[in-house]
């Protein structure tokens, strides 16, 4: 006789009834329609778009006109808007529009790093002022689930590391520069094209984006708030075909990496800079337009996160994971900040770099560089290979991001 099937006695219940959530969506551009196209496809999400707001009446688009309108309040005074979805590409913006939903006793949702990093303390203490939740996990890494892993996952771990290549458009750029030879203007016009790119490319190619994204995910890693202009960026403008060879014959691949890291017991280093990455880096095989994440901690040693980091569909996703937490009423608690953090940031750390200068540069000087291991010079090329501190590289940002000569971290 065939034995009875097992029924289950055990009802599974959720603990809250998932909230309906009806949205208001500013910005219909890649990642807009990316979110009006994920959202048509996923199921058992309680999401209805009421309204979309855009800045151009005379751009066609492919959704119903009577979702569009041009005017903020269409959403923003809008009571049959719980929620508030920001996707456009203005920072100052998009922070007149998020304070705005928050005070209106709206939920949001952004993916906007540049408005949040420079707005961070008063985008938590307006949550705690109105109540309203704001969620932001696609400004960071794109479809990679960083933000909420720091808050929930490591709430009580204790993390030294973090570092990631954080910039979609940077590694796509220096993907193809290092595989094809490809030139640096054409892959960015390629990057443009396929809707990695900021609407402006400095953003991306000085690291500035790579830091808005370090700035936020410090806070939820280690709970320090940083101002941007804190973090030291330099971007990849400044590599050459003289580079990439270097990076190939030694065996490493060329990728700008953001790293936030504990120094001693007290201190906090967070920089944006080329590395020139070893193959036994987990960062190594991070590609294309992919982001790759490390987190280091004291009891869970190294852990690694990677996915697409840009992209419509990729970005709209960590949106939709956004509205999904939404719905069973989740907010971030800032747990790092409210745990009591004794760090500090410090630009007293040690770096090994090669640095790439013409062959009688003061740049050297200048930089202070010691524990010289190698010097070359042939012709017009000449590297050194050294050791200098954050501090010394601060005072030459901005002469570093004109890509007159280029400094890339070893490891
Ligand atoms: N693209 C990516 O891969 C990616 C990845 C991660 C995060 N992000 C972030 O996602 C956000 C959106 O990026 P995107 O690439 O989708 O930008 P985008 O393609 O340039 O689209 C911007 C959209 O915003 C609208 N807009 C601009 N100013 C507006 C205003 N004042 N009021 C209402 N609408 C306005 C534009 O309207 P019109 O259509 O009328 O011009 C357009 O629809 C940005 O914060 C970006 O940093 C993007």
């Amino acid at each position: 006789m065939a034995p009875e099937p097992v029924v289950s006695t055990v009802a599974i219940r959720t603990p809250y009834a998932a909230r309906h959530l009806r949205i208001g969506l500013f910005g219909f551009g890649c990642v807009g329609q990316g979110l009006h196209g994920v959202l048509n496809r996923s199921a058992g999400l309680q999401v209805q778009v009421q309204q979309v707001v855009v800045k151009h009446r005379d751009k066609p688009r492919n959704a119903p006109a009577e979702l569009f309108d041009y005017a903020p309040e269409a959403i923003l005074a809008n009571p049959a808007v719980d929620t508030v979805v920001e996707l456009i590409d203005h920072a100052e913006e998009a922070w007149q529009i998020v304070q705005a939903a928050l005070q209106a006793g709206k939920a949001a949702v952004t993916a906007n790093k540049k408005m949040l990093a420079e707005h961070l303390r008063e985008v938590v203490q307006l949550q705690e002022q109105t109540g309203s939740t704001l969620l932001y996990e696609a400004s960071c890494a794109g479809s990679i689930p960083i933000i909420r892993n720091l808050e929930e996952y490591y709430d009580n771990d204790l993390i030294d590391l973090l570092q990631g290549i954080l910039n979609g458009t940077c590694n796509y750029i220096l993907s193809r520069m290092y595989d094809e030879g490809a030139e640096f203007g054409d892959v960015l016009a390629d990057a443009q094209r396929l809707g990695f790119a900021e609407s402006d490319p400095t953003l991306d190619v000085d690291g500035f984006d790579a830091k808005y994204k370090l700035v936020i995910l410090t806070l939820h890693a280690f709970g320090v708030f940083l101002r941007p202009e804190q973090v030291l960026n330099v971007g990849i403008r400044g590599a050459t075909a003289h580079d990439f060879q270097f990076a190939r014959e030694k065996g490493f691949r060329l990728q700008l990496v953001a790293t936030s890291q504990k120094v001693g017991d007290t201190g906090l280093a967070t920089y944006v800079l080329p590395h020139l990455v070893p193959a036994s880096n987990l960062l190594y095989n991070v590609s294309r337009e992919y982001n790759g994440v490390i987190v280091r901690t004291a009891f869970a040693e190294q852990q690694f996160f990677q996915g697409k980091g840009a992209g419509g569909f990729p970005t709209a996703s960590a949106v939709l994971a956004d509205l999904s937490a939404l719905t069973h009423h989740y907010r971030y608690e800032y747990k790092k900040v409210y745990q009591g953090t004794r760090l500090q940031p410090t630009h007293q750390v040690e770096l090994p770099v090669y640095v790439r200068h013409t062959p009688d540069s003061p740049l050297l000087a200048r930089l202070n560089l010691r524990d010289i291991q190698a010097r070359h010079v042939s012709g017009g090329y000449a590297y050194t290979i050294g050791t200098v501190t954050l501090a010394d590289l601060l005072p030459l940002q901005d002469e570093l991001n004109t890509g007159e000569s280029f400094v890339a971290v070893l490891g």
